[in-house]
């Protein structure tokens, strides 16, 4: 009848000697690890300025536009790929489309694993040295630069730091280190276990600050900014973003869900949990735009776009806003910056995993010395991102610096198509009742919007993505 029937006892037979791989333990687990790799500095950092530049709420209805028709039907498709092929990103597509072209999909994925988490480690670093200089008291005060002298400003210290040639390669080095020591100990007690502290640590962290922000004075203008719809700002410039903002925020197209399904069990529910992620990842963005406009609002500083928001705009205004009383600006200081460092770890995590996974499943290594080669590429990867902004900022390659040509080839290449062949993948070449068994836990559970679901998979979700994705690449052949 169906030659699922064949294939998915091939499979589950395949499967059932994979018993070395390891597995998350509880629900609770699966959704704070892969809500953990969704919210990161994606949220915090990058989606209040897209929201600023794009015109307040209107960014934002498009973007949960694209968030649930475009982004989520990937992450489903992710997970059912994922939890039926138990393999890594590449190694899945190898057992579920074997010798076929498919796996050019995983092989993206691991590529952009390996990308992503070099030029993400960098600013992951520079988040590293602010909550550092945060927690003893330094960016209360005035800041000293080498030769002793004052800076003017908090531009003039985050310049002279990034383009420094060793001290953001040390942070670097240690942020990564982080990342390595979690994933080196194996998904219940390294991935799941750290999740499980970090990401309660992160929400009890922005609801206080949203709390804290909410009270200073004049905070109602920031909301206005933030709320305010504004359609003359709507270009297709900001339509394009929107869509990238949301597949970055959501770790979809790379095969990272791909590779945390594999370790989901029979009992989770793939779609439940992707909505719960969407909307974790939603509202910690839209709560970090209300941690910091009201905050930039109150002391009549323009909200900047880019590093400069968070690391030279921020300190600003930390530093003004409670002059009167310091105690609460360093307060304030320092839990933005741990918010911000738990935000980028939980989110590293994940990549180094796409790329762990794949090293010690293919090349038959253990773990950690799996994830030791990973950090090691990535560490020098990262370097050459680092020293972009410094001795290396005339170095290019294909027009661009290292840090930008990784951040343009990642979020504007690789994980468009990524989403692209993974719904195609899903929605058309994988057998229907494959899909089916691994949306509904093999009949087990109802799932109401199955037929709704399935035809955003193989609609809706590759038509816009692919209209999006050649919107964007065609100024490049003009
Ligand atoms: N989603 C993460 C963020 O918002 C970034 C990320 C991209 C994580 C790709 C994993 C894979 O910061």
């Amino acid at each position: 009848m169906y030659i699922c029937n064949d294939f998915c006892e091939k499979l589950r037979h395949m499967n059932s000697g994979n018993t070395a791989r390891g597995s998350f333990g509880s629900q609770l687990g699966v959704i704070l690890a892969s809500a953990g790799s969704a919210v990161g500095l994606g949220n915090i950092w990058r989606f209040p300025t897209e929201v600023g530049k794009g015109g307040g709420a209107a960014f934002i209805l498009i973007y949960l536009g694209f968030i649930f028709l475009l982004a989520m039907p990937v992450m489903i498709s992710e997970f059912v790929i994922g939890r039926s092929a138990r393999s890594n990103a590449i190694g899945a597509f190898q057992k579920l489309a074997p010798k076929k072209p498919w796996i050019a999909a995983g092989i993206m994925g691991v590529l952009g694993g390996f990308l992503v988490l070099s030029f993400y480690s960098v600013v992951a670093g520079w988040t590293l040295h602010y909550t550092i200089q945060s927690a003893l008291g330094q960016l209360q005060g005035p800041l000293t630069t080498d030769n002793g002298q004052q800076p003017t400003d908090f531009g003039a210290a985050f310049n002279a730091f990034v383009s420094d040639p060793w001290q953001p390669i040390l942070y670097l080095a240690v942020f990564l280190l982080l990342t390595h020591l979690v994933v080196a100990r194996g998904i219940q007690h390294g991935i799941e276990r750290y999740s499980k502290l970090m990401m309660p640590m992160l929400l009890a962290i922005i609801v206080l600050l949203v709390a804290f922000s909410l009270t200073m004075p004049g905070a109602g203008e920031g909301i206005r900014f933030l709320l305010k719809p504004d359609l003359s700002e709507v270009t297709p410039d900001v339509v394009l973003g929107a869509m990238g903002q949301a597949f970055f925020s959501l770790s979809v197209g790379l095969g990272c869900l791909v590779t945390y399904a594999s370790y989901f069990s029979h009992e989770t529910r793939l779609v439940k949990s992707a909505m719960n992620v969407c909307i974790i990842d939603t509202m910690v963005a839209v709560l970090s735009g209300f941690i910091i406009f009201p905050t930039v609002f109150s002391v009549g500083i323009a909200p900047d776009a880019g590093p400069g928001l968070v690391f030279i705009t921020l300190p600003n205004v930390f530093l003004l806003s409670f002059s009167e009383m310091p105690i609460v600006g360093y307060a304030f200081s320092l839990l933005f910056y741990i918010l911000l460092l738990l935000a980028a770890l939980t989110s590293s995590i994940s990549m180094h995993e796409i790329c762990t996974a794949f090293i010690s499943e293919h090349f038959s290594h253990s773990r950690r010395k799996a994830a030791a080669i990973v950090t090691f590429i990535c560490l020098v990867l990262g370097s050459f991102c680092s020293l972009s902004f410094g001795p290396w900022k005339e170095v290019t390659l294909f027009g661009r610096g290292f840090f930008d040509l990784f951040d343009y080839t990642v979020t504007k290449f690789l994980m468009p198509l990524g989403g692209l062949l993974i719904t195609l993948f899903v929605g058309w070449y994988l057998d229907r009742k494959l899909v089916e068994q691994q949306l509904t836990n093999e009949g087990s559970i109802p799932v109401r919007t199955m037929k709704p679901l399935l035809f955003l998979i193989r609609w809706v979700a590759p038509i816009g993505i692919l209209v999006i994705f050649l919107n964007e690449l065609f100024p490049l052949f003009l």
